[in-house]
Order: C-alpha cells, then structure tokens, then sequence
C-alpha cells in the first residue's frame, strides 16, 4: 500500500529541495580554499559526496592548470548531472557513484581531499574519515566543513516538539543533528589526523529568501517526516506547523527583513584543515 503523505508536503522534486540551501554550500566551498596554501599544478583530488558539484566547481574556478578531480557521491542522478557538466565544460572531472563510507580508491591517491557539508549526514561517520585518511598521501591535506547549529535542524526539532510533544522519534533526516566540531575532532584523531595537523576554523554563508513560506514548506516537506511515516494529524495540523516554522525563523538571531521584503539567513559553518 502506499504510504500517506500528506496533500501539502512538496514532491521530491531537487528543484525544491535546493531551496532549503540555496547556494549556501557553494559559498562555503569557495571559502575552504582560503583555508590552505593554493592548490599546486598536478594536484589529485576528491570532492567527497560532491552533490551538484559545489566544491567541483569552486575548484575549477580557481583556474588551477593540470589538476585531476574525482567527484562522489551515492546519487546517481547527482553523478550524471556532474558528469554532463564536465564533459560538455572540458573539466578534468571524473564522477562516479560512490559511498562515502566505503571508498574504492587505492591508499593515498589524493593530494587533497574535500569532503564539503556531507560527513554530519553520514551514520558511518567513521569509516568515511578512515577513507579519507586511507586515500589521502602523506604530506596531503583534508578539508571538511559542518553547519554550526543548522538552521533546518533546529526549526524542524522545535516544530517537531510543538507538533508531536515528544511522543515520537525525531525524524531521521535530522536525528544527527546534534554532530559538532568536537564529533568531527574525535572521528579524525580516531583514524590517525594528529591533533598537530589539525587545524579549526569558522566561515560564513548568507541565504536569501525570496518567499519564507515556501522556504518553511520546503523544509518541513523534506525534513520534518517521522520516523513511521507521515499520518493524518500532519495534513491536518500542516498549516500551523507552517505557521511555527515562519514565526520561529523570525525570532531567530540570525534573520534579517531586507528592505526587497526577502529574507536574510545568515549561517555559520565549523571548517576542519586536516594535514596527513
Ligand atoms: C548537503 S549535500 C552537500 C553536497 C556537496 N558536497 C556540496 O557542497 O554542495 C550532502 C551530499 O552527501 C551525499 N551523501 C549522503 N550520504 C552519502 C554517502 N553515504 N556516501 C556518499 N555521498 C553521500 C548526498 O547525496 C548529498 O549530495
């Protein structure tokens, strides 16, 4: 039988979904490559989990001559879109459908490792920092970057509880929410980062928000699903969940009204250097 979904929960389009990023992890992806020293002619490196291809393409427009990057991600539709995308731009990209967890490249392939807004997703969190390490030469360096208190998980947390009072698990796209700086730390020094070649850094992303509530919709069609399913109360109560979620993110420190009437989000985001 079909599960329920409630009439007003937005389809799993990634035309919608971007919407609750934006170009956030872009502008990140571009502040990693401040992070460390320019990145050398001859260069292999991994764009880890590589989404639409955010670091990818920062890294393309740095303009680096004779560099090789090998894109991942376990999307399929990701990888063939970035696939296109290189091959109709001429870029040295090689994508390929692959975990994150389970890495198929042999022991230090890579002078640069990237792995941009993916690991704190990932419940094998620790093999993914063991392919990272274990593909990664000596000498090389990781970068990885995490939200800082993310907004979406916080807004569909606080929605979550003034909707289901704590009756219910919380929905699993963010029951790992809570990964922090200190998560990301332990996982690397427990696969064999030293503390010495590890290096924490903060950045900063703005997202724009042409119309909140739509933004609001968005983020509670794709993240605010429990456990079991969605059930008749969240059509019933949709609309007030809505309601929540809008006043919620207007009583959030970090929102701004710009004088356009959009919206204004301004996120924080914990960057790790880590040199092998
Ligand atoms: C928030 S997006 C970030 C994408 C990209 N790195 C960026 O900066 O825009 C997280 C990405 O992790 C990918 N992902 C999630 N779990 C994964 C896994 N186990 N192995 C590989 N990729 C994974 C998702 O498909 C998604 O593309």
């Amino acid at each position: 039988m079909a599960r329920f979904v409630p009439k007003q929960c937005l389809p799993p389009d990634l035309a919608f979904f971007t919407q609750i990023s934006g170009d956030t992890t872009e502008q990140v992806a571009r502040h990693l490559l401040d992070f460390i020293p320019p990145i050398p002619p001859g260069s292999i490196i991994h764009d880890n989990a590589c989404g639409s291809g955010a670091m990818t393409v920062a890294l393309m427009e740095a303009h680096t001559k004779n560099i090789v990057i090998h894109a991942t991600d376990k999307v399929p539709s990701l990888i063939d879109t970035m696939s296109k995308k290189a091959t109709s731009l001429s870029w040295p990209v090689l994508a390929e459908v692959m975990l994150s967890e389970a890495l198929s490249f042999p022991p230090a392939k890579f002078t640069h490792s990237f792995t941009n807004f993916a690991i704190m997703l990932i419940k094998e969190d620790a093999a993914v920092a063991e392919g990272i390490h274990r593909t990664l030469r000596d000498g090389g360096v990781a970068v990885l970057s995490i939200w800082d208190a993310p907004l979406p998980v916080q807004v569909v947390k606080a929605a979550h509880e003034f909707l289901r009072s704590g009756q219910s698990a919380l929905p699993p796209a963010i029951a790992r929410g809570s990964f922090n700086a200190e998560d990301l730390r332990s996982l690397l020094e427990g696969v064999g980062f030293t503390s010495r070649g590890l290096s924490f850094g903060r950045t900063k992303a703005v997202l724009e928000v042409a119309d909140l509530r739509f933004w609001a919709t968005a983020v509670w069609s794709f993240l605010g699903c429990p456990q079991n399913g969605w059930i008749a109360q969240d059509e019933q109560r949709w609309d007030e969940v809505i309601d929540f979620i809008v006043d919620w993110v207007q009583n959030w420190e970090n929102y701004r009204k710009l004088d356009s009437g959009a919206v204004r989000l301004d996120m924080e985001a914990h960057v790790v250097v880590a040199w092998k």
